[in-house]
């Protein structure tokens, strides 16, 4: 039998995504093991998150290495050693360079909260809601070393209405969230995604 695909999950923030996916591996639902969780953030609630589900954190202070080499440099040699196979982004709020996307080509996922190519950036969900938009979403993608931009693996369209609150809308985007990412990891692991032309074809 194939071993499990084994998955590190990098976080910045809050970690609720973090958690959603733990509670799907748990479930059965993820076909890979969470083997580490990756904060660059020692005040992360997702370190909290991780701890009551005794996930292994490696905590990676960007400002304790000399330059974002050493740092992904370390990044990487922590992976090989736990034999990473898909590095799951999960609000990391950190750019790879072009150095650790090539070790990891078509390993790294990203989710992010708008439907891709509209509303790139760090605050997707509020640039959607002012624009006026009256759809937006959420993309789960493979990561490049172009910001947000990598091919698209699934994305869900939620409605903004006209009464709609940023609140409101940001809770209904987190829930989808919580189910679009196991969702796009399991297809992974089953080996069910393929790229051509930038394009992903999910296999039957
Ligand atoms: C999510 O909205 C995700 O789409 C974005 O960052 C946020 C992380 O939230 N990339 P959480 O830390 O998982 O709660």
């Amino acid at each position: 039998m194939k071993p499990k695909l084994r998955v590190a999950v990098f976080v910045s923030g809050s970690g609720s995504n973090l958690e959603a996916l733990i509670r799907a591996e748990r479930a059965g639902r993820l076909k890979a093991e969470i083997v580490l969780v990756v904060c660059d953030n020692p005040d992360a609630y997702a370190i909290v998150r991780a701890n009551k589900f005794e996930k292994s954190v490696f905590l990676c202070e960007p400002k304790t290495f000399g330059s974002r080499e050493d740092f992904e440099k370390a990044l990487v040699e922590v992976l090989k050693k736990e034999k990473i196979g898909l590095v799951v982004l999960a609000g990391f709020m950190r750019i790879l360079t072009p150095y650790f996307v090539n070790v990891y080509r078509g390993r790294i996922l990203n989710i992010h909260p708008s439907l891709l190519p509209a509303f790139p950036g760090a605050h997707a969900i509020r640039d959607a809601f002012q624009h006026g938009a009256k759809v937006t979403g959420i993309t789960v993608h493979f990561v490049t070393e172009h910001l947000d931009g990598g091919p698209i693996i699934l994305q869900r369209s939620v409605e903004i209405g006209p009464y709609e609150t940023l609140e409101g809308l940001e809770a209904k985007l987190h829930k989808i969230e919580h189910k679009l990412y196991p969702e796009a990891i399991r297809l992974f692991a089953k080996d069910r995604l393929s790229i051509r032309n930038r394009k992903v074809t999910i296999e039957r």
